[in-house]
């Protein structure tokens, strides 16, 4: 957005969020700091309880001891940095347009109104990653150098990690290790790289990154850079937690998440195994598209 941006000299109106949304405004009502998210130690034994009891609790963890090389993490940030500092006209060329069928590429929510005709400060790429079969590399950017090296490399420590994750999680559930994976997709799960890019706002106390919601994938695995910003607004129960994101006057804040999606003619639903006389059925087994378009649309799921 630092092109698109250099062209708004004013705030735009549409930026200002409504009184109840604005950053300052917050639903903890507790006394003190608010808490900290849980952090989990992938190394230790006990890593599985405390991941299940964080989704149930917060729907959010932190993981650390991950196996995640720190090479691996900051290569794939550099060349995240490095394109987004790229002159807007290259930019443009990956530039996505949902309205003609091209979901992948490079965006920017502030040329595009919300559902609530709002707009947040933030640019994106958006690529799948894996599996192969849904990667189109001609919507990866060829420049900065090592672009597509350092978003395999990644990919492929995201494959091993997640299938960690969905391990601990369904043993947590009392499931066997690989249900949700397969629940989900198996081999067949779409990965898609994100990268978000919030430059400084010249009115952050007004603007958000990204407005409250939850995200649509099943898991979603996130590395921000330093700035802060990513907040979170109430509690799950191995359910997505509602979030949003603030921006910063002075600093570029980024953030890197890759989101898991089931095929889009996979059948979601609850797990047969967890649908008891006691606990029924929360939510109809349909398509991953139809989740989906009932998800964007506000219809009952
Ligand atoms: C998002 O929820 O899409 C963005 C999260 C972040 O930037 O931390
Ligand atoms: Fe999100």
């Amino acid at each position: 957005m630092a092109g698109a941006m250099q062209s708004v000299h004013a705030h735009p109106p549409e930026l200002a969020r409504s009184a109840h949304e604005l950053p300052c405004a917050t639903t903890f009502s507790g006394a003190g700091a608010p808490p900290e998210i849980p952090v989990i130690d992938m190394s230790s034994p006990h890593a599985g309880r405390a991941m299940a009891g964080a989704a149930r609790e917060w729907g959010i963890f932190q993981v650390v001891n991950h196996g995640v090389p720190v090479e691996a993490v900051s290569e794939l940030q550099r060349v995240g940095r490095e394109f987004f500092a790229l002159p807007q006209a290259e930019k443009q060329r990956y530039a996505m347009d949902p309205s003609s069928g091209k979901t992948e590429g490079y965006g920017s929510t502030l040329q595009r109104d919300g559902p609530d005709g709002k707009k947040t400060w933030a640019d994106f790429l958006f690529h799948n990653i894996a599996p192969p079969s849904a990667v189109n590399h001609a919507v990866w950017p060829e420049s900065p150098e090592g672009y597509r090296a350092a978003n395999e490399a990644y990919c492929a420590h995201m494959r091993r990690l997640t299938r960690t994750l969905f391990e601990r999680l369904s043993a947590g559930l009392g499931l066997e290790e690989g249900a949700m994976a397969e629940a989900f997709g198996g081999d067949e799960v779409i990965f898609l790289q994100k990268i978000n890019f919030y430059p400084p706002c010249p009115q952050p106390d007004l603007a958000l990154g990204v407005a409250p919601h939850t995200d649509l994938s099943t898991l979603t695995v996130l590395v921000p850079n330093e700035v802060p910003g990513l907040q979170i607004l109430s509690n799950g129960r191995y359910k997505a937690v509602l979030h949003r994101t603030t921006v910063s006057k002075e600093k570029t804040r980024m953030s890197w998440p890759v989101f898991l999606e089931p095929p889009t003619e996979h059948i979601v639903g609850p797990h047969p195994r967890l649908v008891t006389d006691e606990y029924p059925a929360k939510y109809k087994a349909k398509k991953f598209k139809e989740y989906k378009y009932c998800k964007i649309n506000k219809l009952p799921q």
